[in-house]
C-alpha cells in the first residue's frame, strides 16, 4: 500500500478521545548523561576504528568512565545510543536488532550492564519508514518496537523525524508515547518533533508537544562550534512561540549536546554553554569523548553549582531579557523562593573584558529590597544590593559572567 494510504488509515484508527497524556513521573529534573551522536556519528567501521566505533564497547566504556571519572556522582546518570546501532532489517517476528558485529551481547545485555554501573540506557530511534542515516524505523511498528526496548530494559528513547511527513507528527509522536506507557516501564521520551517544523510556516504545538514528550528537541542540530552554539542560544532567546512557558518538572526544551571537552569551544565559550544549558533548564547529555578530555573542560561539566541552577527543582526555563548589540541578560527564577540565576554573555571579540553596568531592576530582578550577589562558577560573593544599586560585571569576550541573587 501507498506510504500515504497506509498512514491514513492507520490515523483514522487513532481516536481522537486518546488524549491520555504520558504522565510517566520520569525527568522531575532536565536528564542528565551522555549521548554519542555529536562525537562519534555513524563510525560503524569497528575494523579499521573499533575504539569509536558505535558498539556496545563504546557505551560500556562510556558508562564505565562516568563512574570513574566522577560524573555520576554529580548527577550525570543516561548512557544513550543514538544512529546506526541497528541492522538493515527486521527479523523474522518483524522485531528490530542490533547490528551483531558491533553489540555482539545484544541491547539487553548491555542494558544490564549499564544497570550494573548505576546508571541507565537510553536508545535512538526514528519516526518515519527510515532513521536519518537510514536504518528501519518505526512507522506502523510502534507497539512491537515499544515492547521491544522494555524487554530490553531501555530507559529512554530519543525518536527523530526523518522520513516521515511533518503532518503526521501530531498523531505518530503522542501515539508512541503511549505505546511506551502500555508497556508498563518506565521510558523517558525524547521527542525530535518540533526541531522539524522550525523555521517552517506553522510553529509547533508546544503544549501537545509537552503533554506527550518528556523532552523536545526545538531546533537544528548542535554542530562543533561558536557559531553553532550562537545560533541556537539565539534560536532559544527569541522564544518563538512562548515554548519557554511549557517547560517544568517532566517537559523540557531540549537544544542539544553539550560539546564541552570537544575541538571547537575555547575555554570562556565552554563556560558560556554550561551557564546558558544550566539557565535554560536544558537536558544535560554530553556528546563528547570522555576517555580524552582536558581537565579545565571536565570541571565545567562537573561544576556543582551550575549544575544545581539547571536542576532547580522548580524547572522555570531562563528567558532573555536584555539583548543589546554583542551583549544579552537572561534571568531564571530558582531556589531559595524569590532568588534568580541571570547569565550576561558577550558575543563580542574585542579583546578585553567588557565591563557592563547592571541594576539588577535591569535584569528583571525585583520583590525584595536586597539581594546577595554571588558568582556562580566559583561561588564568590560580589555583595549585597539593592535592586536599584548599579552594579559592574566583567565578562570575557565570547565569555559569560554567572551569577545567582537571593533576597536579603
Ligand atoms: C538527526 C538528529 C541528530 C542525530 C542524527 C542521527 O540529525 O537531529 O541528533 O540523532 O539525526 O542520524
Amino acid at each position: 500500500m501507498h506510504l500515504y494510504a497506509a498512514t491514513f488509515l492507520w490515523i483514522s484508527c487513532l481516536l481522537p478521545s486518546q488524549v491520555d497524556l504520558l504522565n510517566n513521573g520520569l525527568a522531575r529534573t532536565p536528564p542528565m548523561g551522555w549521548l554519542a551522536w555529536e562525537r562519534f556519528r555513524c563510525d560503524i567501521d569497528c575494523k579499521d576504528d573499533p575504539d569509536n566505533c558505535i558498539s556496545e564497547k563504546l557505551f560500556r566504556t562510556m558508562g564505565d568512565l562516568l563512574v570513574k571519572e566522577g560524573y555520576k556522582d554529580v548527577g550525570y546518570e543516561y548512557v544513550n545510543i543514538d544512529d546506526c546501532w541497528l541492522t538493515h532489517s527486521r527479523n523474522a517476528k518483524n522485531q528490530l536488532e542490533a547490528d551483531p558485529t558491533r553489540f555482539p551481547s545484544g541491547i539487553k545485555n548491555l542494558s544490564s550492564y549499564i544497570h550494573n554501573l548505576g546508571l541507565k540506557l537510553g536508545i535512538y530511534e526514528d519516526f518515519g519508514t527510515k532513521t536519518c542515516a537510514g536504518y528501519p524505523g518505526i512507522l506502523f511498528q510502534m507497539d512491537t518496537d515499544a515492547q521491544t526496548f522494555a524487554d530490553w530494559g531501555v530507559d529512554m528513547l530519543k525518536l527523530d523525524g526523518c522520513n516521515v511527513p511533518t503532518e503526521l507528527m501530531p498523531y505518530g509522536y503522542p501515539e508512541m508515547g503511549r505505546a511506551l506507557n502500555r508497556t508498563n516501564r518506565p521510558i523517558m521520551y525524547s521527542c525530535s518533533w518540533p526541531a522539524y517544523l522550525a523555521g517552517g510556516p506553522k510553529l509547533p504545538d508546544y503544549q501537545a508537544i509537552a503533554q506527550s514528550c518528556n523532552l523536545w528537541r526545538n531546533y537544528d542540530d548542535i554542530q562543533d562550534s561558536w557559531d553553532s552554539l550562537k545560533g541556537i542560544i539565539d534560536f532559544y532567546g527569541d522564544d518563538k512561540g512562548n515554548f519557554s512557558m511549557f517547560a517544568g518538572p517532566g517537559a523540557w526544551n531540549d537544544p542539544d549536546m553539550l560539546i564541552i571537552g570537544n575541538y571547537g569551544l575555547s575555554y570562556d565559550q565552554q563556560r558560556v554553554q554550561m551557564a546558558m544549558w544550566a539557565i535554560m533548564a536544558s537536558p544535560l547529555l554530553m556528546g563528547n569523548d570522555l576517555r580524552h578530555i582536558a581537565p579545565e573542560s571536565k570541571a565545567i561539566l562537573q561544576n556543582k553549582n551550575v549544575i544545581a541552577i539547571n536542576q532547580d527543582p522548580m524547572g522555570k526555563m531562563g528567558k532573555r531579557v536584555i539583548k543589546n548589540n554583542d551583549i544579552q541578560v537572561w534571568t531564571r527564577p530558582v531556589m531559595p523562593t524569590g532568588s534568580y540565576a541571570f547569565t550576561i554573555v558577550n558575543y563580542g571579540v574585542y579583546g578585553t573584558p567588557a565591563k557592563l553596568n547592571y541594576k539588577l531592576s535591569d535584569m528583571g530582578i525585583s520583590g525584595s529590597k536586597s539581594y546577595l550577589i554571588t558568582e556562580v562558577f566559583d561561588g564568590s560573593k560580589i555583595g549585597v544590593h539593592t535592586t536599584s544599586d548599579v552594579v559592574t560585571y566583567s565578562v570575557n569576550p565570547t565569555g559569560v559572567f554567572m551569577g545567582k541573587a537571593v533576597p536579603q
